[in-house]
């Protein structure tokens, strides 16, 4: 049974017969209908958020996150679903037409109902496409922003986030290196980005977010978009001013040449630390761990052929383990979510005289105090109440000289620990730790970084090892070096520190 009521005119109410006398394209069934007041409605919608967002800007307030991602996300999709709505109720009238289902309204082609249909169906279509267009714009953007990162997954993210405002690279978006030009990763990554919204939601994730990461882009394709290893070139002096463990907390310096190498020229063969990236050669591995600590065997590919380097016992046959080329991040593996190590996080507030050094004792205590308190409600107060234990314990002594600096230095230990430490994410000193050398926890020499190869354990056929030839990365100008006029001159002449 068809509708005995002619298309396009169903005048069953005053409201439908102006409705329809007016729109008669959006009234023609019920899914132009439908699809009609959805784009009606995100519209509105649409144009109070951006009224919000407008007003917000000139009283200077905080855009929330959640709204910027209801306008930036979800109207936009719901506008689009209203005019596709609108479009396949329009398909439908047309082939009940043909079929004759329903009266074909007669309309002169450039009469002036046709014009009227036809300038308002051009006007709408023209305002939907650039409301479209410019909102679906904005909401890529905004999900490529640093702000949609942190806000969506906030807890989830909070260590990474905080350890990236601290580093050099806190003005790079994180989609810049997780990411990376090209929209085949693009796709991949809202993908995987889905994947994890789910996980949040679900409460599934792995706590703290497992590193190093699985899949991510190779670093050659996203680093290399601001440094290349042909940028690299010479030597960087790196100067560490320490406070010693003991009663005075006596400062020391130590002081290295690093050989930061690179490409000196095209055609030159590249030296030094980045002599692992230059373009004709290939270092990779086999590591029997997913974090890349175990690494058995490596081979070396060079415009002069390739040596293999397998550990001193290791047995040639077995091939267990995962191969990978190094790239940036197999020693750059912290290049933004830098957490500190708590001793050099100790030296840095000496040096910049937030820490007392005329407080005996106290280089050592806090050293210990920010491995035994855990951030929490009031972390100051614990770390003042830790401290007083401490010192009545060991050094009754000087217990009152502590006092008398207590407070502010337990301020000074909260703040160390609230950008480290991250109970909920099981996130503690050690979690992520740098491969970019070779020192533990404690700052004492390890097997970890760089000493993962070059270990003189990694041996070739002929017998040659994965140098630790201590000059073959850097020079070592001082080490600990308590006393100033053993430094040399230009060592001395940088110094934060002069007394
Ligand atoms: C300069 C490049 C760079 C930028 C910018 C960057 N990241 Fe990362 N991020 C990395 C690298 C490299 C790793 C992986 C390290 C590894 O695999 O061991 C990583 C790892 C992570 C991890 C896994 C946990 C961890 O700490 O290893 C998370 C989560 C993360 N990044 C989130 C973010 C967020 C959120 C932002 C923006 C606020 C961001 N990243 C910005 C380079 C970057
Ligand atoms: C969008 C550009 C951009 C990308 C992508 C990028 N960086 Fe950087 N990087 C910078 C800027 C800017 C600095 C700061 C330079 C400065 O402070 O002089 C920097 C600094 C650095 C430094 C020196 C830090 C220091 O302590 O002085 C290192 C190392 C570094 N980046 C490594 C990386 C690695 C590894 C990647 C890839 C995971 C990467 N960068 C990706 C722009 C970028
Ligand atoms: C074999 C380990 C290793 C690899 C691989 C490596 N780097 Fe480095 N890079 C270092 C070390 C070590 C330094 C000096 C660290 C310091 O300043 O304390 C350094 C320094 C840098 C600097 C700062 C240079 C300066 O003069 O201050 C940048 C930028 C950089 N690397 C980027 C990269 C990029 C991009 C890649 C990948 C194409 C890469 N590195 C690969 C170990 C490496
Ligand atoms: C996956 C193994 C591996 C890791 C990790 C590694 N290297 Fe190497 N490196 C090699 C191999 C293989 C060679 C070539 C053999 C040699 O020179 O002993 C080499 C050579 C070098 C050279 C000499 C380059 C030249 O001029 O010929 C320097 C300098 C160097 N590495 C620095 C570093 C530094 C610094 C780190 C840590 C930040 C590091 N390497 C981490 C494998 C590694
Ligand atoms: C494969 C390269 C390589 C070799 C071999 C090497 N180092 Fe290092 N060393 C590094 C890098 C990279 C750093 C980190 C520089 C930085 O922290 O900026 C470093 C840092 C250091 C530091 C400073 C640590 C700190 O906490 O500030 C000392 C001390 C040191 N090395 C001693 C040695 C000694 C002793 C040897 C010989 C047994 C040696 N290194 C061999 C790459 C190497």
């Amino acid at each position: 049974m068809s509708d005995p009521r002619p298309a396009g005119r169903p005048a069953s109410s005053a409201l439908g017969r102006w409705f329809a006398s007016r729109v008669p394209f959006f009234y023609a069934n019920w899914i132009t209908t439908l699809g009609s007041l959805l784009a009606v409605v995100a519209v509105a919608l649409l144009l109070g958020a951006l009224a919000l967002n407008v007003y917000n800007v000139l009283l200077e307030r905080p855009a929330s996150p959640y709204v910027d991602m209801v306008t930036f996300m979800l109207l936009p999709a719901v506008l689009v679903g209203g005019v596709a709505l609108i479009l396949v109720g329009a398909a439908v009238q047309r082939r009940r037409r043909a079929r004759g289902e329903v009266r074909t309204v007669a309309i002169e082609v450039g009469g002036p109902e046709f014009l009227r249909k036809a300038l308002l169906v051009g006007l709408l279509a023209v305002l939907g496409l650039i409301m479209s267009a410019s909102f679906g714009y904005e909401a890529y953007h905004y999900t490529e922003s640093t702000e949609f990162c942190m806000k969506v997954c906030h807890a989830v993210m909070e260590p990474e986030g905080v350890a990236y405002e601290r580093s050099p690279h806190a003005h790079v978006a994180c989609v810049k290196c997780h990411i990376g030009p090209g929209a085949d990763w693009f796709v991949k990554a809202k993908l995987s980005g889905l994947r994890q919204v789910v996980a949040v939601m679900r409460n599934s994730y792995q706590r703290p977010i497992p590193a190093p990461v699985e899949n991510l882009r190779p670093a050659r394709e996203t680093c290399e978009a601001c440094h290349w290893p042909e940028q690299f070139n010479g030597s960087k002096l790196v100067v560490r001013e320490h406070v010693e463990a003991d009663r005075d907390n006596t400062p020391s310096v130590t002081s290295l040449v690093i050989k930061v190498g690179g490409h000196p020229q095209p055609g030159v063969r590249a030296t030094g630390v980045h002599w692992h990236v230059d373009r004709g050669n290939e270092v990779r591995y086999r590591a029997l761990d997913d974090k890349r600590n175990d690494i058995v065997e490596v081979v070396q590919k060079t415009p002069d052929g390739e040596v293999r380097y397998l550990r001193d016992g290791a047995d040639p046959a077995d091939t267990a383990g995962e191969w990978r080329v190094m790239d940036c991040i197999d020693c750059h593996n912290r290049p933004t979510h830098i957490y500190e190590v708590p001793g050099r996080a100790l030296d840095r507030a000496f040096t910049d005289g937030l820490l007392d050094r005329g407080v005996p004792w106290l280089r050592e205590a806090t050293e210990r105090a920010l491995f035994d308190v855990t951030p929490g409600g009031d972390t100051a107060g614990r770390v003042a109440a830790y401290l007083d234990s401490l010192y009545a314990a060991d050094h009754p002594e000087d217990l009152a000289a502590m006092q008398a600096r207590r407070d502010e230095s337990a301020g000074v230990l909260a703040t160390i620990l609230a950008r480290n430490v991250f109970p909920r994410m099981n996130v503690t000193w050690g979690s992520y730790p740098s491969n970019l050398g070779h020192v533990d926890l404690h700052g004492e020499i390890d097997e970890s970084g760089c000493f993962r190869c070059h270990d003189d354990n990694h041996l070739s056929e002929d017998g040659r090892a994965i140098s630790q030839d201590c000059d073959a990365c850097h020079s070592l100008l001082t080490e600990r070096e308590t006393d100033p006029s053993a430094l040399p001159d230009f060592v001395s002449s940088v110094l934060t520190r002069r007394e």
